[in-house]
């Protein structure tokens, strides 16, 4: 399995995405504002991945100080915020950055060294948790898929998304192991080609067989009959189950219901806000307007053309057949089974 971020001694070490899968590259980042950096220039993606990513970055950030237990309060405040800046739209960055803070919380009062430890400790927590919470996913999505499964995807919602297994891509995983999956169509995910960098890399390396296509194509390869479900990740689901995802998402799940092919959002409790009543507002982050204009240096059109780059788009809760998370497949109507299962 791919390590996408690891602790070298106390520094941060991570898979730089931004050049897969023509070189697999680690990078050393022992700074949180490098660790905040990476996260910004999508060297680290994926919701899940990035909450672990800022999570190491809190502890090492810890592990650096050297004052007094006194102000130690406020460089962490101030380190907190400098990694929750980076991107707005995915809420596990906020959830795992709220888990360390309760931790430092808990233990404020001790020596600085047991805090340094405390928070280290809750890191790789988080990154042992991901792995299992996903196996988990897989498990209960793979039994939700047909036999021989054409599964098509969007970005990347895989072992390079989080800290291994993947979510989407754990259905497609966990369901090619149990002999249900023939094949997977990766849209390649324009601007940033998540699919088809990481997504048709990640599943050649496992022999799952892999078509890609470019996004415009998925409705007339769902009219040729070809697709039997489509499974994506989720960087936020509000408490009724409006799912934001990557941009084109939306446009894949009202395709998939004009078909009457089944939709399924898979990812982790985490990625569930239920201080956020509908996808309305959810919080999208808009990227550089490079990314649209230009493929790696080049620039495909007039080069101050303007350019509109949410990052991300919301699927409406009446286009998804199911929510499937670590403890179970959450079905319509969503707001109910949300509660229940967060609650538990
Ligand atoms: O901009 P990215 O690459 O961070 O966007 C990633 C996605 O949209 C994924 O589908 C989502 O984070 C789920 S990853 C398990």
């Amino acid at each position: 399995m791919i390590k996408t971020v690891y602790f070298e001694d106390d520094v941060v070490v991570v898979l730089d995405q931004r050049k897969l899968p023509g070189e697999v590259v680690y990078e050393k980042l022992d700074t949180v504002e490098k660790v905040a950096e990476a996260i910004k220039l999508l060297m680290v993606r994926g919701a899940p991945l990035i909450g672990v990513t800022a999570a190491f970055g809190l502890a090492m950030a810890v592990s650096q100080f050297k004052g007094s237990r006194e102000e130690l309060k406020s460089y962490f405040k101030q380190a907190k915020d400098l990694l929750a800046s980076t991107r707005p739209t995915a809420v596990n960055l906020f959830w795992a950055l709220n888990r360390m803070e309760q931790v430092f919380n808990q233990y404020a009062g001790e020596d600085v060294e047991i805090i340094k430890k405390k928070l280290k400790q809750t890191a790789l927590k988080m990154y042992e948790e991901d792995i299992k919470v996903n196996e988990a996913i897989g498990e209960y999505g793979s039994e939700l898929l047909p036999v021989s499964a054409r599964v098509m995807t969007i970005c990347n919602a895989g072992a390079a998304a989080t800290c291994g297994f993947g979510t989407a891509l754990g259905v497609v995983r966990a369901g090619f192991n149990k002999g249900r999956v023939d094949k997977v169509w990766a849209c390649e995910t324009r601007p940033v080609l998540q699919g088809a960098r990481l997504t048709v890399w990640e599943l050649i390396q496992d022999n799952i067989p892999v078509t890609l296509i470019t996004d415009n194509m998925a409705g007339y390869v769902m009219n040729l009959g070809n697709v039997d479900v489509v499974v994506v990740g989720a960087d936020r689901i509000a408490a009724n189950g409006d799912t934001a995802n990557k941009i084109g998402t939306y446009s894949l799940a009202v395709l998939a219901y004009h078909h009457n092919i089944p939709f399924y959002v898979a990812a982790p409790l985490s990625t569930i806000d239920l201080n956020i009543g509908s996808g309305g507002d959810i919080p999208i982050e808009e990227r550089d307007k490079d990314e649209v204009r230009k493929i790696k240096d080049f620039y495909i059109t007039v080069e101050d053309v303007d350019v509109f780059n949410p990052a991300f788009d919301v699927t409406p809760n009446h286009l998804i057949k199911g929510i499937i998370t670590e403890k179970g497949v959450i079905t319509p109507p969503f707001s109910e089974g949300i509660k229940m299962l967060k609650g538990k």
